[in-house]
């Protein structure tokens, strides 16, 4: 198949790339390139992307995109601006290179005729996981509590009783709640494809990525997740330093798994109905950031981690997925368990600015 695959020269998206172009498929690359996540912007028309060849420098907030889409079947949109988007002023740049461009992708997409679209989304969009009370049944967790927070107190309360809740797996038919500019702009992609597919008839599969990791995954950035701030961490002689409690469950899925989940979307996105269809991406173990710490130091020989029992207002305390949906609708296993990819990872490159 012939695939256009945005983002392509990025952590994810390089991996996607390589797996796409080894199970034979046809690949066009591009990527803008963000100095955010690449230092600086190629001067040429391509860039060569080991494994994916030449990947077009192109914008798809501005780029024209028609001859783009010429004999395209299928397009992997995994262009997107990352991070946690705790900072205001960062709103409108999450609009406009998440939604803005993902719904000019859409636009051009109609105009040529091209009903396929796999969807980079994230577990983000469901703000929380999912808890159950042993009173109210299953529940999303009330927003955590500044003074409980303060008082050590990192499981979220029942929302109607406000007694102690435990986390249960994320099904993809959970309330969405997005929490974040960054969340904001995830959900609004999964709604303008939405939007897209009843008017033209298309089939798109979100993938609701969980914690992605691997070879590749960017150093220590504002925008980068735990793993690669831990691993950071390490490589300069310090130990990682785990926040609340350490005991935080979530999904780490290996960026392989990631890649091969794509790949079996855009095989797959044909057979399945009209509309969205969304499935988590998920490893479906748990592993705490606790034990990811103490597995990346153990494997390099570093300093024991310190639990500092600080903690971050915008984040949450438990997310694991259910991975049933991915298995059944698309074949899709994780193949990577957390325990080892994460002790791999002591020694896989990161990508540097
Ligand atoms: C991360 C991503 C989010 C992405 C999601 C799913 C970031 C910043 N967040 O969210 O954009 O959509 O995965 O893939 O990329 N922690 C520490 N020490 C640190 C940093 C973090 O203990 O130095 C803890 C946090 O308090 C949190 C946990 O690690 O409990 C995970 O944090 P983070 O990596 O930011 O991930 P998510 O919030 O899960």
């Amino acid at each position: 198949m012939r695939v256009l695959l945005t983002g392509a020269a990025g952590f994810i998206g390089s991996r996607i790339g390589r797996r796409l172009v080894e199970r034979g498929h046809d690949v066009v690359g591009v990527d803008a390139f963000l100095p955010v996540a690449h230092g600086s912007t190629p001067d040429g028309p391509t860039h060569d992307v080991d494994g994916v060849g030449p990947v077009r420098v192109l914008d798809l907030r501005t780029a024209d995109l028609d001859d783009l889409l010429d004999g395209v079947d299928v397009v992997c949109h995994q262009a997107a601006m990352v991070g946690n988007g705790v900072d205001a002023q960062d709103l409108p740049d999450y609009a406009d290179h998440n939604d803005h461009a993902t719904a000019r992708l859409l636009a051009a997409m109609a105009r040529a005729d091209v009903g396929r679209l796999v969807l980079a989304s994230s577990m983000v969009v469901y703000g929380d996981g999912r808890y159950d009370c042993p009173r109210d049944g299953e529940v999303p967790p009330a927003v955590r509590r500044v003074d409980d927070l303060d008082a050590g107190r990192f499981d979220p309360r029942c929302p109607v009783c406000g007694g102690d809740v435990t986390w249960t797996r994320v099904t993809e038919d959970a309330p969405l709640r997005p929490r974040t500019s960054y969340a904001a702009s995830k959900l609004a992609q999964e709604h303008f494809a939405d939007a897209w597919c009843t008017l033209q008839d298309g089939r798109a599969v979100a993938l609701r990525y969980h914690n992605v990791y691997g070879p590749g995954m960017p150093a220590d950035t504002p925008y980068s997740g735990v793993a690669a701030i831990f691993r950071s961490a390490l490589e300069r002689g310090e130990a990682p330093r785990v926040f609340e409690d350490g005991e935080q469950v979530r999904d780490f899925v290996h960026v392989d798994d990631v890649a091969l989940a794509n790949a079996l979307a855009v095989e797959q996105v044909d057979g399945h109905e009209v509309g969205v269809t969304a499935y988590n991406v998920a490893s479906g173990h748990p592993f705490t950031i606790g034990q990811m710490a103490r597995t990346l130091a153990a494997a390099v020989g570093g300093d024991e981690p310190v639990v500092t029992g600080n903690y971050r207002r915008f984040d949450v305390r438990h997310v694991l997925a259910s991975p049933e949906r991915a298995a059944e609708g698309l074949g899709f296993r994780a193949e990577v368990r957390p325990e080892d990819g994460v002790a791999r990872l002591a020694s896989d490159p990161l990508r540097r600015r």
